[in-house]
């Protein structure tokens, strides 16, 4: 009862902060805009530091054996199997990376999002609670030098290695985030066929179907729609989560419907067959598998355990709730007689014996080999005793289908093969969400490039100096390209940029290559033809110099666009230097992975008011446009503004004049806000779907303008309408401008790692 009352106005319920009801319970179709500002440096108590600064002054391999000696010393908290917590680390490092998704590049290890929910409190990450806690005294002795993304990763590696696996090389440099992540969507979670929020509250165990189950009641209670982001529009069926269900889907212990589901649920985090064989073999030679307990007696999961729990979560209270009672998944036993070293056993027990189903003290199912005489494990607690080994449906996968069997045999036959194939696959799985190597830190970076960083040559050639810029410059203006073109080119190449996995954006000039240049958002003729006229222009300055110096095409790129913007602002009255950084490059096609890159495509983008409908998107477009925004870490007020101004410049995809509230399109004005917010016009909508608009002359009802949802959000969306207000006031001409320029550099410069410092 006393609890129930109030603090503040001493009604029944309710009133702390945060309580629900919120906005989003009441109207949970508005725009967040608010999710454009998150994990900002007021969340953050190291904002004031230089992440770079500090790794690099970190004796690294002080660290590393500070790691290892830590990895065998078990601690009576929660004892190690084998004596080793190798296994567990490695477990948990890989789920860090594995919730990688190329379709938007979020999730992966860069951010330790593993601290946060909903990941903290995934059924798929039971008792990695545990591992993060256990590396503590590590993280305590390195401080603010040390993120625990990197102790995350690192700490695999230095597992991998005392238990003789060679790794392929480790690249520091990852910045943790102090917030949950709300832009990502997890897919809906399901429980027992149901969705979560029509769960009882008791719930806390793994239900059954195809969606991977997590413990979390976050969502219990909330309305359906109330999740924050938007419907990953790529994605086939559904979200799994970090990798697939290991008793096949719906837990049908169908091997080969597990390897299905192996398939797309690998393809999503950008593995290939030999990738995927790879890694579940090679992770699955270490360790063993926890299912002692019935999951009904785990307590709740870390977000929703009690306080007193401290972080902790899904207690175990059979025994001391660890050790020989461990109970972490539900399947029970290991799959080697080596679970602490590194070979050949598990693809050899894997291949030379036939597997029966059994199910595991906690009722899973699982698969025991049917000859009595295969080898034995060792108990990870008990000296002396040996258990049988186990497998999971989707260990079982790889032998039944086709192509992962051959793969098999091909590792089976030839284990230096393997090696190296699990040494590069956990590199790529562990460093595929960072980015450029620019962005690696620390003495173990690989030398090699690899296709995943989308890799550029390194400059050889002299740069071009404030003299030689402001005379490209003159050639440019001179060529007769339109602003509008030249606008195009620039925001094309480099609004391709996510920062979720640091892909993308102008340097390299990719706009120029497959599959870019042909994108039909792109405006592939006039890009084109903008492409050859700076071609021109970029071989006649470098025939015309005497010594090393070049002007990459990529540079051109992004100088067209700033001569642009120059002119369009100048011809609306405004004098304003564009500024501009060079130094890009420009690569190959050899070195692009077209495959990969065409996962940049948007599918939906209202920069250029390009809605491509076939998907069958199951939210409107502005939502998508949102969600671009974020990619791009654009602030709200950058967004309008950029948005403002690529409207009056001509951007939309198709030429259309959607948005382009303007009679003297190509000039820098203010006037989308301007007759956005005016009370002359009303709009209607053309279509039952409310996807297109007229806007009509109050007075008159002539059809002035036609609209689409991207462009009126500004005016209908609360936030974004005060923005909308502030440029479109008697005031702001002036500030606009400045405004849009300075959020278009920061377009331009965002994959600037060569110069810039995070
Ligand atoms: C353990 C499933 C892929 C490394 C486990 C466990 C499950 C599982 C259920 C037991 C958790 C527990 O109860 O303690 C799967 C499935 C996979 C997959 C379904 C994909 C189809 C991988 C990959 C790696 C990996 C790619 C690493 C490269 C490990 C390790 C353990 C483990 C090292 C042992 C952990 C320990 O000893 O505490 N896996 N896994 N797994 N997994 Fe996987």
């Amino acid at each position: 009862e006393g609890l129930e009352q109030c603090p503040f106005r001493g009604t029944r319920v309710g009133g702390a902060l945060g309580t629900a009801p919120q906005i989003d319970d009441w109207w949970p179709n508005r725009l967040p805009v608010e999710l454009l500002h998150q994990d900002q440096p007021a969340a953050n108590p190291l904002s004031d530091e230089s992440y770079k600064e500090l790794f690099n002054k970190i004796d690294f391999p002080q660290l590393k054996q500070d790691i290892k000696a830590l990895l065998v010393d078990s601690q009576d908290w929660w004892p190690a199997d084998y004596a080793n917590y190798g296994p567990q680390m490695i477990r948990m490092a890989w789920h860090s990376a594995g919730t990688y998704r190329i379709a938007d590049g979020r999730g992966g290890a860069g951010q330790a999002m593993q601290r946060f929910a909903p990941i903290n409190s995934w059924w798929d990450n039971g008792n990695t609670d545990k591992s993060r806690r256990l590396l503590w005294p590590i993280k305590k002795k390195y401080g603010a030098s040390l993120s625990w993304a990197d102790l995350i990763v690192l700490t695999g590696n230095c597992a991998l290695e005392i238990m003789n696996f060679p790794t392929f090389g480790f690249g520091g440099g990852r910045r943790d985030a102090w917030e949950p992540d709300r832009s990502t969507y997890w897919g809906p979670e399901f429980w027992g066929g149901k969705p979560v929020d029509q769960v009882p509250a008791s719930a806390n165990h793994k239900g059954h179907p195809d969606e991977m189950v997590n413990n979390n009641l976050r969502w219990v209670g909330q309305p359906k729609d109330a999740h924050y982001d938007l419907e990953n529009p790529l994605a086939a069926t559904h979200q799994a989560l970090i990798y697939v269900n290991p008793e096949g889907p719906a837990n049908n212990g169908d091997p080969q419907d597990s390897a299905r589901e192996i398939r797309e649920s690998f393809a999503r985090m950008a593995m290939g067959d030999e990738e995927t064989v790879a890694l579940i073999a090679g992770g699955h030679a270490f360790g063993k598998s926890h299912g002692m307990v019935a999951p009904e007696k785990i307590g709740a999961a870390p977000e929703a355990a009690p306080i007193h729990a401290q972080g902790f979560g899904w207690h175990n209270p059979v025994g001391s709730g660890n050790g020989v009672n461990t109970m972490t998944n539900g399947i029970e036993g290991s799959w080697t007689q080596h679970p602490t070293q590194w070979d050949n056993s598990y693809l050899e027990n894997l291949l030379t014996f036939d597997w029966k189903k059994v199910e595991s003290p906690a009722g899973s199912t699982q698969w025991t080999p049917i000859d009595p005489t295969a080898p034995k494990t060792p108990d990870a607690h008990v000296a002396g005793q040996l258990n049988n080994l186990m497998m999971m449906t989707s260990d079982i996968a790889l032998k039944v289908d086709p192509e992962y069997r051959k793969i098999c045999e091909k590792f089976l036959s030839d284990f230096d093969y393997f090696t190296d194939a699990f040494s590069r696959a956990w590199y790529k799985l562990t460093h595929r969400d960072m980015g450029p190597k620019e962005r690696y830190l620390g003495p173990e970076v690989p030398a090699d490039d690899m296709i995943w960083q989308d890799p550029r040559p390194d400059r050889d050639y002299e740069l071009i100096d404030e003299a030689d810029i402001a005379t490209l410059k003159q050639h440019i203006l001179n060529s007769g390209l339109t602003v509008s073109a030249l606008v195009s080119a620039a925001w094309s190449a480099a609004s391709v940029y996510r920062h979720s996995d640091k892909r993308g954006g102008a340097n390299g000039a990719r706009i120029s290559l497959e599959p870019q240049n042909s994108w039909e958002l792109n405006r592939p003729d006039e890009l084109n033809r903008v492409l050859q006229t700076l071609r021109g222009i970029q071989s006649d300055f470098v025939s015309s110099q005497s010594g090393n110096k070049r002007v990459s095409l990529a540079d051109l790129i992004v100088l067209g666009g700033c001569v642009a913007v120059e002119k369009a602002a100048h011809d609306a009255g405004v004098a304003v230097s564009v500024p501009f950084t060079p130094g890009r490059v420009d690569t190959t096609l050899e070195l692009t992975d077209v495959e990969s890159f065409n996962w940049l495509k948007p599918v939906s983008d209202g920069f250029k008011n390009y809605h491509n409908d076939n998907v069958g998107y199951r939210v409107p477009p502005e939502r998508i446009f949102l969600d671009r925004a974020q990619l791009l870490t654009l602030t709200a007020p950058e967004w309008t503004v950029l948005v403002g101004g690529l409207r009056v410049l001509d951007q939309n995809y198709d030429y259309s004049k959607h948005g382009v509230f303007t009679d003297r399109p190509g000039q820098l004005t203010n006037d989308f806000f301007q007759v956005l917010t005016s009370m002359d016009y009303v709009w209607f909508p053309q279509d039952p779907q409310e996807m297109f608009f007229n806007i009509r002359d109050r007075k008159s009802g002539d059809v002035k303008y036609t609209a689409t949802r991207c462009d009126l959000i500004f005016g209908s969306n609360a936030q974004l309408r005060n923005i909308a207000e502030v440029y479109g006031a008697d005031d702001a001409q002036e500030r606009f401008v400045h405004d849009f320029v300075a959020a278009w550099n920061k377009v331009m410069m965002l994959d600037r790692y060569d110069v810039k410092d995070e």
